[in-house]
């Protein structure tokens, strides 16, 4: 069913700094600060701009003013604007704010989804039928992530059997392309493999993007490894911020600036103005009054003279 694994000559960028980034921040910024974020990833080439979670504002208060932001972005800029989605309650939200892209979201681990969604894997599953049937109905694309594909912050380390499973159980619902995560970036090029491998008996390598948290500096590496067995779709957010808040110790998310230096080096195309790119990381950063933990985003805005964002590094 997979393809032969092979470097693919152009990369799918998918930025989830407004929505993996901020929800993890301290520092809350404000609709106007995201919905500016997002228009300005949009203008930077990024096909794919998360927009937003429509999840319990009790949990995720750095997302409760996802609706505002959609609104603060009519006309919308001409990019696919997912928003994360737990239950029906939340897809309903989503469709009233007029989002025509949604992300559904399951652990590999039961530890993490317990944490997470406060349910087990099976009954996330079950409790994303009832969304995924609406989302058909009401012709709304679905993407589906998979956390914990490595490791649990709970559980440690996880058989890939389970990754494949919940992904059988999101194809099912209907979801097109499954990001794997690798929430507490503990994953290294070899065990990033062996889920790939695994996962791509099930479902074509095209339909696979990957998810790397930066938390012990493997993401770029990791994403090498992927490259290599033929995955072309990233997840990363700008200047590196974010993190989950229910995966301790975990840090942000791979930098946006450090995937496209390393796709560039690679001569892989993405369309995406990475000049833009580290203009934005600075800026945000500075919103959010953290550093920019972006390696090539600080080296890049100190070759052109600017700002490198200033404060103390944020903790997962
Ligand atoms: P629950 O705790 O089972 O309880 O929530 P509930 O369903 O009874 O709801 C609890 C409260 O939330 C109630 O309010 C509900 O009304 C409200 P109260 O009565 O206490 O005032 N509520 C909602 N409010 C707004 N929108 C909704 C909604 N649903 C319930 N949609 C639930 C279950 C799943 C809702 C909750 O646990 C939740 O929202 N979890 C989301 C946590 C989250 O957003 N995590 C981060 C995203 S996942 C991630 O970052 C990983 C990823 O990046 C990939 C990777 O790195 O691996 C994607
Ligand atoms: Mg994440």
């Amino acid at each position: 069913m997979s393809g032969a694994p092979g470097r693919p000559s152009r990369v799918t960028v998918v930025e989830v700094g407004p929505r993996d980034g901020l929800q993890n921040e301290k520092s809350i910024v404000g609709a106007a600060v995201k919905a500016d974020l997002i228009r300005r990833r949009a203008g930077a080439g990024l096909p794919v701009v998360e927009a937003g979670a429509f999840v319990s504002p009790a949990r995720v208060p750095q997302m409760a003013d996802t609706a505002e932001v959609l609104a603060l972005l009519e006309p919308r800029p001409a990019v696919s604007l997912p928003v994360l989605v737990p239950n029906r309650r939340g897809l309903e939200a989503a469709l009233e704010a007029g989002a025509r892209e949604i992300a559904l979201f399951v652990s590999a681990s039961e530890g993490f989804s317990q944490r997470n969604i406060a349910c087990s894997r099976a009954e996330s599953l079950a409790r994303l039928s009832d969304v995924a049937a609406l989302a058909r109905s009401s012709r709304v694309a679905m993407r589906g992530y998979v956390s914990c594909v490595i490791a649990c912050p709970y559980d440690g380390p996880q058989d890939p059997a389970a990754t494949v499973e919940m992904v059988k159980g999101l194809v099912d619902l209907g979801c097109g392309e499954i990001s794997l995560g690798d929430t507490i970036g503990v994953g290294t090029a070899d065990s990033v493999r062996r889920v790939i491998d695994r996962v791509a008996r099930h479902l074509p390598r095209d339909r696979i993007a990957m998810h790397f948290h930066d938390t012990y500096g493997q993401a770029v590496a990791n994403v090498l490894a992927s490259l290599e067995e033929g995955i072309a779709v990233f997840d990363s957010s700008v200047a590196g911020l974010g993190g989950c808040p229910f995966a301790v110790g975990a840090t942000g998310n791979l930098a946006t600036e450090d995937l496209l230096f390393l796709l560039d080096g690679l001569g892989i195309e993405t369309g995406v103005d990475l000049a833009e790119v580290v203009r934005i990381g600075t800026w945000i950063s500075g919103q959010l009054g953290r550093a920019n933990a972006s390696r090539a985003g600080r080296a890049l805005a100190a070759a052109a003279g600017g700002q490198t964002g200033s404060g103390p590094m944020a903790k997962g």
